[in-house]
């Protein structure tokens, strides 16, 4: 049986092209070896799209957004953007899909490949083995907050914004992270500045109304800069960390580099689900667009091949498939091949093509 899925692409500006490139290989490879059909449409996101539209996201690409089962998204920006108006800034197109597609959680797990270990900046002993799910708030808090801007006030010019934030935006928030606390071991940790900011008082509040709802999740609650503390001092203590947008955002960056290699790590943004159980839903690596490697060959293009596993997992059911990708990528390391930015001494580096092309020889070993 052979069904088919609707995934629109939007590569971007930088290395997503590129590395969007290899991602295509491994559908392909998907299509023809396990049965599964993707309908694949291309689309235009951030600088690529202000060059041929001067607007980071169109109502035509948000419309095929919409329309798609999921969304794989490679990076966006650079510095041939950077002194446009902020309202057309190639970002702006990111938040607008973000917020148009209701896409609230945005799952970011930091994992640590047993290989990579020495890549981090910490000590082996600190990083071995984690594996923390970061689980930000995407489309609410201060990034959406109403009133924000620039202005002037008898003379003074003010900028500010509005961390803002509904009981059922938190609980929303609260239930998918609770969900993957059951999924995983059952440990969960909400991150606020209950002690300053009245929005995570309001945040902790619903996080502990929901908790009782989940009683065989241990929840703890945290500060955040204490959670930022922790989160280098000793990672391997949290499970599924729960935040608020900004902060997430932080923190999510944070842990990314405990890892040592941002170029590995994957992302899923989701919606609420619809009465089939269906979510709307995006997955795009974390790293940027890197725009001083691009056209070169030489990006990690595992995060955006990851992302896609992901997408595999959150929005087609196909754990397996999934564990395959994941597993493949963990004995392309093994073997020893490694991207100029996880390069190191006695491996053998490799461009993202040949990145590309191992992986899919280790998917036909494993299949
Ligand atoms: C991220 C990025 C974005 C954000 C930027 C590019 C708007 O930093 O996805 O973490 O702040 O959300
Ligand atoms: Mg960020």
């Amino acid at each position: 049986m052979s069904t088919t899925k609707k995934v629109l692409m939007l590569p971007g500006d930088g290395i997503g092209p590129e590395v969007m490139r290899q991602v295509l290989r491994v559908m392909d490879w998907m299509a023809k070896k396990r049965n599964v059909n993707f309908e694949i449409t291309e689309g235009l996101i951030g600088g690529a799209s202000i060059d041929a539209h001067n607007n980071p996201l169109t109502d035509e690409t948000l419309a095929d957004a919409m329309a798609a089962d999921a969304v794989l998204l490679g990076a966006v920006g650079g510095p041939k953007w950077d002194n446009l108006p902020f309202e057309i800034k190639p970002e702006r197109g990111l938040l607008k899909i973000r917020k148009e597609m209701g896409l609230f959680a945005n799952l970011r797990p930091a994992l640590v490949f047993d290989a990579l270990v020495g890549a981090s900046t910490l000590k082996e002993d600190v990083v071995k083995g984690l594996d923390i799910m970061i689980l930000r708030e995407l489309t609410g808090g201060i990034y959406f907050g109403q009133p924000r801007g620039i202005e002037e006030r008898d003379g003074v010019r003010f900028g500010f914004n509005t961390l803002v934030y509904s009981e059922p935006e938190v609980e929303r928030i609260a239930r998918v992270a609770f969900d993957m606390a059951m999924k995983r071991n059952k440990r969960l940790c909400s991150v606020d500045k209950a002690n300053v900011l009245e929005s995570t008082v309001l945040w902790r509040e619903v996080v502990e109304r929901v908790a009782t709802d989940f009683p065989e999740v241990e929840v703890s609650h945290m500060y955040v800069d204490n959670a930022s503390m922790q989160l280098v001092r000793n990672p391997k203590q949290f499970d599924v960390m729960v935040t608020t947008n900004m902060f997430g955002d932080i923190l999510s960056d944070c842990a990314a580099m405990l890892t040592g290699s941002l170029g590995m790590l994957p992302s899923a943004s989701l919606g609420a689900a619809d009465k089939n159980g269906a979510r709307k839903a995006l997955y795009e690596p974390v790293h940027g667009s890197a725009p001083d490697i691009a056209g070169q060959d030489i990006a990690n293009p595992l995060a955006t091949i990851l992302s896609f596993a992901m997408m595999l997992r959150y929005s087609f059911d196909m754990g397996d498939d999934a564990t395959m990708i994941e597993t493949a990528v963990q004995n392309v390391l093994k073997g020893g091949l490694r991207t100029a930015d996880i390069m190191q001494p006695g491996m053998a580096k490799v461009s993202t093509t040949v990145m590309g092309e191992s992986l899919i020889n280790e998917l036909d070993k494993i299949a």
